[in-house]
């Protein structure tokens, strides 16, 4: 086994460890741990860097949903979210009142399609809400707006992957009426835990700040005048984020290079096909998508290149649809025969933002070894199986 290639990795350069050390420490010392300089700081940064008017820190992506969400006033209402996202898409819109009503995935991009968004829509249905699976901004994201204008739905985006990610031009979470982003480890930035808000309008800003503290009118009183929760940031995750988004543009090109070497290099490997980008898409390749052939079993080549070539394989996006998930069985209903087939059918190659090429080549090439490994014991039990109807 020549390399080890775990599935993800976080990256903290060593001088921006030191530096994050040197902010807390100085939190510490004036015990300004929260909602502090730092968190106004990461949302004015976070605001700039996606070309939004407002950013409202929080405590997770997950949050930054469900506070959406209550400002849009969801109760009792239909919200059209794809099947093919984190359960936390679909939970936020049950716990902010709503109901979460699937729409069936787009293979293309992994997303959902106007076309898709059309057959789920209700006279209940108060909005919809795009995930960018991937990193992925579905080209058909201006249709999507218009339709909504058109109807008076409100379009939020989860953008939890999308982190330096657009379309034509426009950066993720500026499409719709806001936006929300996670910073969650695994994600293309990270600040330990936390999630950001994006919004053009100021009406949504200031109703998120009420709700991200306890429902509290203003900060400096005790009037609860909305159902609230705890959902602040820290002034260390903010220290952290911020940090991180200094990064985020190298991130990027770090993460757009190893995906260069996957594409060119799974061309000429049989079994797998990688999900190629959409023209004018701008991915921050949070995963790199590749749908597998007929018959190949996914867990067995899972198992091969961590065994035998100590490659890891990250978690799918998704594994299953959310309607499958049993949690979610009241939502169910439905026919979602794209998003099975995806789900079940595609893996994502490791990628990080301090990942060689050496090391991107080398799992393409472990991935041709398992492949081949795969249909020759295929092709074995096939004789076998022929040998066996002969006798
Ligand atoms: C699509 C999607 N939405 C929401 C979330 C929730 O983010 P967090 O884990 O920061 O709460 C995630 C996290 O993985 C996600 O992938």
């Amino acid at each position: 086994m020549a390399l080890r290639i775990p599935p993800a990795k976080v990256f903290f350069p060593e001088e921006d460890r030191k530096a994050i050390l040197g902010h807390i420490d100085e939190a510490l010392a004036t015990g300004q741990l929260t909602l502090g300089r730092h968190v106004r700081a990461f949302e004015e940064e976070f605001a700039a860097a996606t070309g939004s008017s407002h950013a409202v820190a929080v405590n997770s992506g997950t949050s930054s949903i469900e506070i959406a969400l209550r400002v849009f006033g969801v109760e009792g209402r239909d919200v059209l979210v794809p099947t093919n996202t984190f359960f936390a898409t679909p939970a936020a819109v049950v716990h902010a009142g709503g109901r979460p009503r699937f729409v069936d995935a787009d293979p293309s991009t992994f997303s959902v399609s106007l076309e898709a968004l059309k057959r789920r829509l209700t006279p209940e249905t108060a909005g919809v809400i795009v995930v960018h699976i991937a990193g992925i901004v579905t080209p058909e994201m201006y249709a999507i707006r218009d339709f909504c204008k058109a109807r008076g739905l409100f379009l939020f985006e989860d953008a939890a992957h999308a982190q330096g990610c657009g379309f034509g031009g426009r950066a993720a979470g500026t499409f719709g009426d806001a936006a929300s982003f996670s910073f969650y480890p695994t994600k293309v930035m990270t600040s330990a835990e936390g999630g950001m808000i994006v919004t053009n309008d100021e009406r949504l800003r200031d109703e998120a700040v009420v709700y991200r503290d306890q429902g509290k009118a203003d900060f400096h009183t005790n009037a609860h005048t909305r159902m609230g929760y705890n959902w602040r940031m820290s002034e260390p995750h903010a220290i952290i984020g911020r940090s991180q988004l200094a990064r985020l543009e190298d991130f990027v090109a770090a993460r757009q290079r190893v995906a260069r070497v996957y594409d060119e290099g799974l061309r000429g490997v049989e079994g797998i096909t990688p999900l190629l980008l959409p023209e004018g898409c701008r991915s921050n390749y949070y995963k790199y998508i590749a749908l597998l052939g007929p018959g190949i079993d996914r867990k067995a080549l899972k198992q091969v290149l961590r065994e035998e070539y100590g490659v890891g394989l990250s978690g799918e996006v998704y594994e299953q649809p959310c309607h499958l998930q049993p949690v979610f069985a009241p939502y169910a209903a439905g026919a979602f025969p794209e998003a099975e087939d995806i789900c079940a059918r595609h893996v994502c190659l490791p990628v990080y933002a301090n990942m060689t090429d050496e090391e991107a080549r080398y799992v393409v090439s472990s991935l041709a070894g398992a492949l081949g490994r795969l249909s020759e014991g295929a092709e074995v039990k096939k004789a076998a199986l022929r040998e066996r109807s002969r006798v």
